[in-house]
């Protein structure tokens, strides 16, 4: 059985008063909630106040985005030694917003992926079609080559990943889709990674669903078998939204 994992995707939003003052918010309302994983993934400038404010709590800390190389000449970048120094756990790599704006590819979130296993974060990596490759019957080609390339090579450290399936049609637009949908794109996903490192790791693997889940649509999303969680961007701003998709996930 995977534990579910619910991850708030905070982009870029929120200042650090702001950051501790929602972490102190979502505690309070999931008090008493064990059988969930909750992460909050704030902007970089907020990960020492939001670490302070998690501190004694179930609620973990991601970071949105992480480099390969350890230091050097890489301006704006962060490396995984300074998120573990302030606590991070858990690191978004390949959000769809960073492949549509940032020139992120494949190859450059296989690297990050690697340089976060090594580093001992737990990598969340994103992948999705746009509604262009939907509409064009690419979807299946799209989210398998994602998910190929960006894990190739990670040996035994696969079984540590975390995937996120994000529909870019589905992100921020409103348009969620359907459980069958998501439910046939997460098998996808699973028999993909079944190919890469056998079944029995494959099983172990949560798959997040992305993409405006919101409070009255998580529960029925999450029941599908291969929906192990959420990635949560818009609904996750606020405690009383972000704590009610917990709980549809316990
Ligand atoms: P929304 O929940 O706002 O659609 O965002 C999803 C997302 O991109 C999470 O990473």
């Amino acid at each position: 059985m995977r534990k579910k994992i619910i991850a708030g995707n905070w982009k870029m939003n929120k200042t650090a008063a702001e950051a501790a003052a929602l972490i102190a918010g979502i505690k309070k309302e999931i008090e008493g909630v064990t059988t969930v994983e909750v992460v909050v993934c704030p902007p970089f400038t907020d990960l020492k106040d939001a670490a302070a404010a998690c501190a004694g709590s179930s609620v973990m800390l991601g970071a949105q985005n992480v480099h390969w190389e350890a230091s050097g000449a890489f301006t704006g970048e962060i490396s995984a030694a300074m998120l573990k120094d302030l606590c991070v756990t858990h690191v978004i790599i390949g959000h769809s917003e960073r492949r549509q704006y940032f020139g992120e590819t494949d190859a450059t979130v296989n690297k990050r992926t690697k340089a976060a296993l090594a580093a001992g974060l737990t990598p969340i990596v994103c992948v999705g079609e746009t509604l262009e490759e939907r509409d064009g019957g690419q979807m299946e080609s799209v989210v398998v080559r994602q998910t190929k390339l960006g894990l190739a090579d990670l040996g035994a450290d696969l079984a540590k990943i975390v995937v996120a399936y994000e529909p870019v049609w589905a992100i921020g637009t409103g348009r969620t889709a359907s459980p069958e949908q998501a439910q046939q794109v997460h098998a996808l996903i699973r028999r993909t990674l079944a190919e890469i490192g056998g079944v029995a790791v494959a099983d172990t693997i949560r798959i997040q669903y992305g993409g405006s889940m919101k409070p009255d649509n998580a529960k029925e999303l999450m029941s599908q078998p291969d929906i192990d969680g959420g990635l949560i961007g818009g609904a996750a701003l606020k405690a009383d939204s972000f704590a009610a998709i917990i709980k549809a996930g316990v």
